[in-house]
């Protein structure tokens, strides 16, 4: 071990670890992008699996989808996660129908940080909010809006756990905040290359990590995803 190195959260996807020099800064907050159909859901669920292999409580937040279909989707490459989710390993929370059915509207960010610690409460070490843009923010003034995403954050870490924020990249100009406040932005790539959709991975950002800016195949397998050590020439 060097000097300087600190204990690593691993992504559990095979190869990317190797390229964020072992992996996430425990206890910060990740943000993944990428178009539907990236990967970016899969992506999350690697890395709750890998914790609860671990042994750890991770938790999945879904905004939108029931996240009992999600799983649904992931049985396709881990069988295990029905296995997580009855022994509460894994728990899942249907973050946006609770809050609508209260609400009526669209989640604040201070009402899905009240339901996170409530969960924190009871001991998470890794969780995944997907998608981040269901969540409402103050979009009119842009500093405002920088403020209210740093209390969020600021609040996600005060719990202790590792977490990934998952966002549809519709509109780069859209997360610029979120990549400001951040320790880590991973960028799910998808793109036509000779008739085909390539899938490619990109650490765009990741605090106190040497690592490379280039695009790396993303692929899925039975198993589900896997990076290639050899960049895409783009
Ligand atoms: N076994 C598989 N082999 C190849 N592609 C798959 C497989 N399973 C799912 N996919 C693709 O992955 C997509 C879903 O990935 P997902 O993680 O939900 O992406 P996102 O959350 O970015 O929309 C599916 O729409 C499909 O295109
Ligand atoms: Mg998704």
């Amino acid at each position: 071990m060097k000097a300087g190195d600190l204990e690593r959260v691993s992504t559990g996807v095979p190869g990317l670890d190797e390229i964020i020099e072992g992996g996430l800064i425990p206890g910060k907050t990740y943000l993944i992008v990428g178009p539907p159909g990236s990967g970016k859901t899969t992506f999350g669920f690697h890395f709750l699996l890998q914790g609860a292999r671990r042994g750890e409580t991770v938790a999945y937040a879904s905004l939108v989808v029931d996240p009992n279909e999600v799983v649904k989707d992931m049985l396709r490459f881990d069988p295990s996660v029905q296995v997580y989710v009855g022994s509460k390993k894994l728990r899942l929370f249907d973050l946006g129908p609770i809050l609508w059915r209260e609400s009526s509207h669209v989640p604040t960010w201070k009402s899905v940080l009240f339901r996170l610690r409530e969960i924190a409460e009871e001991g998470l070490s890794r969780l995944v909010i997907d998608p981040l843009t269901a969540i409402e923010f103050p979009m009119g003034n842009p500093a405002e809006k920088r403020a209210e995403l740093a209390r969020f954050i600021r609040g996600l870490e005060d719990l202790g756990v590792t977490s990934y924020l998952i966002a549809e990249l519709t509109d780069m100009s859209r997360y610029t905040e979120e990549h400001y406040l951040v320790s880590g932005v991973i960028m799910l790539h998808y793109f036509l290359r000779n008739g085909r959709m390539i899938r490619g991975v990109q650490i765009l950002k990741m605090r106190r990590t040497k690592h490379d800016t280039a695009v790396f195949p993303l692929e899925f397998t039975h198993r589900g995803l896997l990076v290639k050590g050899e960049s895409l020439p783009i």
